[in-house]
């Protein structure tokens, strides 16, 4: 079966053998920072250093899920998952970011692997989110190219120890946020504010994606991909002025085009602005051929668009900020009528209909996946000893449809993974964002699934999204 089908009882149905998942990521969940031989990354740097993360917040502990990883896995089968995502953690597996490999590092993953294995639940490991080793961060982290060969050493080395057990790998997981939050605003590790710094981070995030998906091919690895967080730009009202087009097109290839066009098509995008773009000099002769290596898969995170409209920059009204796009008589805003989660993040599920058909026709026939979806919310465990997220459940069925009918609409949709498993460390956000489907209480370290989690799981084990709400929390 293609494309969607629509049951008797009027279900929205996926295709048959979609893959349904969780996402992770290891700095978020593992804690065990210093354990077996483990170096320190950038974040355990960040993290502890006084004003980075809310309240003081660290990852130390986490969710503990380095020692809890038998009932995270089991959780993930009660839920009828048919796939998880995580990460693996560099600096578990080289704790200087190179040389030979911390063996207690990899036994802690083929131990993981080999309880997915168990329960039938396929790997998509994802090689790097976020947590670079510390000792590569102080020769120049992703600003040096030589971050980049050894991104490429430590995937060879990582899938020759592992790849048997791992269905899908993951290179990067949104280098646009570790170039922008990283290197260009500092909001999260490195904590670097140097433009300069954030575009040769762009371009050698991607030279290491390149080389690692080679290193990843020679060690075997089944399929091999990459995660961008795509981010649609809308533009309500009066979308036919010449400015307002422009600013789309600057703002998509600002937001999108600088990681999808050298990965899909192997150049720059023409409309980004000079002053994101790796200088000239940086880009090698090869590396845009090397970074445009063929993929298996492209993974797509999703949590908001961006929307533009006409305005005054010099007389920003509420809801409106500076455009990205720096047109004159266009600004970025808010719609008033759409919901925000506790991140301030729109909520608008016919985004993410818009993103996957667009990337679908740039790519035809390129598998996607959904590597992550989801929403904060403020969720609390009620008298009964319930999480009744009902916020995330509309969040859940309002983007699970709007998947489903991009399906219908030509997008390669091969799966959806909701972020995430668990409540985490929200990177700059530290506790006090959760996310999870299953809420962790950090104390006594108790997970307890939530309303979301129950709803999901009905999705995953139809394959199809039920039309009658009235089946679900309210
Ligand atoms: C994404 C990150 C993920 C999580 C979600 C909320 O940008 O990849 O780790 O923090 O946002």
């Amino acid at each position: 079966m293609t494309g969607l089908a629509a049951g008797d009882d009027g279900a929205l149905g996926f295709p048959e053998g979609f893959t349904w998942g969780a996402s992770t990521a290891a700095y978020q969940i593992e804690g065990a920072a210093g354990a077996d031989g483990k170096g320190p990354s950038v974040w355990d740097t960040f993290s502890h250093t006084p004003g980075k993360v809310r309240g003081g917040d660290t990852g130390d502990v986490a969710c503990d899920s380095y020692h809890r990883y038998r009932e995270d896995v089991a959780l993930i089968a009660s839920l009828g998952l048919t796939s998880y995502r995580f990460s693996i953690s560099w600096p578990r597996v080289q704790p200087g970011g190179r040389g030979a490999a911390n063996q207690r590092g990899l036994d802690y993953y083929r131990a993981l692997l080999d309880e997915l294995g168990e329960h039938g639940i396929t790997a998509t490991a994802t090689l790097y989110h976020w947590d670079l080793p510390q000792e590569l961060q102080d020769q120049g982290g992703w600003a040096a190219r030589d971050t980049a060969g050894r991104f490429a050493e430590y995937a060879s080395l990582t899938a020759g120890a592992l790849g048997d057990r791992v269905a899908r790998w993951i290179t990067l997981n949104e280098p646009q946020v570790v170039s922008t939050n990283g290197y260009r605003n500092g909001d999260h590790a490195p904590g670097l504010r140097d433009p300069a710094a954030a575009s040769a981070a762009t371009h050698h995030l991607l030279l290491g994606h390149g080389l690692a998906t080679r290193a990843l091919r020679a060690a075997g690895a089944a399929s091999v991909g990459i995660t961008l967080d795509l981010h649609p730009v809308r533009v309500l009202g009066d979308g036919g002025s010449a400015g307002l087009e422009r600013g789309r097109l600057i703002t998509d290839a600002a937001a999108n085009g600088i990681y999808l066009g050298p990965v899909l098509h192997g150049r720059y995008p023409e409309h980004a602005p000079e002053a994101l773009l790796p200088p000239p000099a940086l880009i090698a002769g090869g590396d845009l051929e090397t970074i445009s290596a063929p993929l298996d898969f492209l993974g797509v995170n999703y949590y908001s668009p961006i929307f533009l409209r006409a305005g005054d920059p010099a007389d920003l009204r509420r809801n409106e900020q500076p455009a990205r796009c720096r047109v004159p008589g266009v600004v970025e805003y808010l719609p008033d009528d759409l919901e925000r989660t506790p991140m301030g993040w729109l909520v608008d599920a016919s985004g993410l209909h818009q993103i996957l058909v667009d990337v679908s026709r740039q790519a035809p026939g390129l598998p996607l996946y959904v590597t992550e979806n989801g929403c904060a919310a403020e969720d609390y465990v009620n008298p009964d000893g319930e999480v009744n997220d009902v916020e995330r459940v509309r969040y859940l069925h309002t983007h699970l449809e709007a998947a489903a009918r991009a399906i219908k609409d030509g997008a390669s949709l091969a799966g959806y993974f909701v972020w995430s498993l668990l409540d985490n460390f929200e990177w700059g956000w530290g506790y006090q964002k959760r996310f999870g489907i299953v809420f962790v209480d950090f104390g006594t370290q108790r997970r307890i699934p939530k309303a979301s989690a129950a709803f999901y799981s009905n999705v995953v084990r139809a394959n199809a999204i039920p039309l009658l709400p009235a089946a679900w929390p309210r």
